[in-house]
C-alpha cells in the first residue's frame, strides 16, 4: 500500500466560532489498519476536528477525503453510511435503550432500509457479534442509563463497531476509567483495529499520555487550533514543541 495513501486525509482545514479559530489549515492523515493519535492540550481543537470529518462542523476552508473520495460537502448521515463512525467525549448513548438496542439502533442508522424492519436478523447477529467481541453479554439486557461510566464507555465502542466502520474515531475513550479499565479497554481497541485487512483503521483523542504512546502507529499533535508536529510516538515525544505546548514534565511515558 503506498504511503500516500491514506484512508484518511484532512487538507488545510480551517474553522472559525465567532472570533475563535478553533482550527487554522490543519492536515490530518490515518492509514489503513493503523491507528492514529490526535492529542494536545485543552481547546487545542481536537473534537473540532472530529465534528468537520464526522459533518457536525462545516469548515470554512479545506477538504475531507475518505479513500480517495472528496466528502467535505456530504451530510452526517452519509458519512457514517460510508463508514465513518465515533464516539463523543461525554457518553451519548440511550439511556433508556437496552444495551442491545443501542447497539442495533447504531446498526439501523448505519444501513439503508434498516429502520424500515428489514434486514433485521443481518442486525441482531452483527449486534451479538460485538457484545461477544466485547465482553458486553452479561450487560446486554441492561438499560444504558444505568451503567456505570466504565461500562458505558464499552458500550460506546460497542455502538461504533455495531455501525461497522472502516473508521472509527475515539473522543477520549478512556476519560473516567480507572487504571484496569483502562487497559481492558487497551486490549479491546487493540483487538477492534483491522491490523491485516485494513479497516476499521483508528483515530484517537486522548490524554492518557501513557496509552497513545504505547498503541499509536502515528501521532499528530493540535496546539491552538495548529498542528504542531506529526510522527512516530518517539518523535513526537521527544519534539520540543510537543514538549512546551503539552507534555511538560507530565510526560509519563
Ligand atoms: N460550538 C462551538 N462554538 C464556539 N466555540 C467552540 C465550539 N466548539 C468548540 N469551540 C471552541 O473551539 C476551540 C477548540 O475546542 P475543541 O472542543 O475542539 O477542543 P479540544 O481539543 O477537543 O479540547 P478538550 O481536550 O478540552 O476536549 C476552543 O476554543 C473551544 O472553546
Ligand atoms: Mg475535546
Amino acid at each position: 500500500m503506498p504511503a500516500e495513501d491514506p484512508l484518511l486525509s484532512v487538507r488545510e482545514v480551517t474553522v472559525h466560532f465567532g472570533g475563535v479559530t478553533a482550527l487554522s489549515r490543519v492536515d490530518l492523515e490515518v492509514n489503513r489498519g493503523t491507528i492514529t493519535g490526535l492529542i494536545g492540550p485543552n481547546g487545542a481543537g481536537k473534537t473540532t476536528l472530529f465534528n468537520v470529518i464526522t459533518g457536525l462542523v462545516t469548515p470554512r476552508s479545506g477538504r475531507v477525503r475518505f479513500d480517495g473520495t472528496d466528502i467535505t460537502g456530504w451530510p452526517r448521515h452519509r458519512r457514517g453510511r460510508a463508514g465513518i463512525a465515533r464516539t463523543f467525549q461525554r457518553l451519548e448513548l440511550f439511556g433508556g435503550l437496552t444495551v442491545h438496542d443501542n447497539l442495533l439502533a447504531a446498526w439501523e442508522a448505519s444501513v439503508p432500509g434498516a429502520v424500515l424492519g428489514m434486514r433485521r436478523g443481518e442486525g441482531r447477529r452483527v449486534v451479538d457479534e460485538v457484545i461477544e467481541k466485547l465482553g458486553l453479554g452479561e450487560l446486554a439486557g441492561r438499560v444504558a442509563g444505568q451503567l456505570s461510566t466504565g461500562q458505558g464507555r464499552l458500550v460506546e465502542l460497542g455502538r461504533a463497531l455495531a455501525a461497522r466502520p472502516r473508521i472509527l474515531l475515539l473522543d477520549e475513550p478512556s476519560s473516567g476509567l480507572d487504571q484496569a479499565e483502562t487497559e481492558h479497554f487497551r486490549d479491546l481497541l487493540l483487538g477492534a483495529v483491522g491490523r491485516e485487512s485494513g479497516e476499521p483503521a483508528v483515530l484517537l483523542v486522548e490524554h492518557d499520555v501513557a496509552l497513545v504512546m504505547e498503541i499509536c502507529d502515528r501521532i499528530t499533535v493540535l496546539d491552538f487550533g495548529q498542528r504542531i508536529a506529526e510522527g512516530l510516538p518517539a518523535e513526537v515525544r521527544s519534539d520540543p514543541r510537543v514538549v512546551a505546548a503539552y507534555l511538560g514534565d507530565s510526560d509519563a511515558a
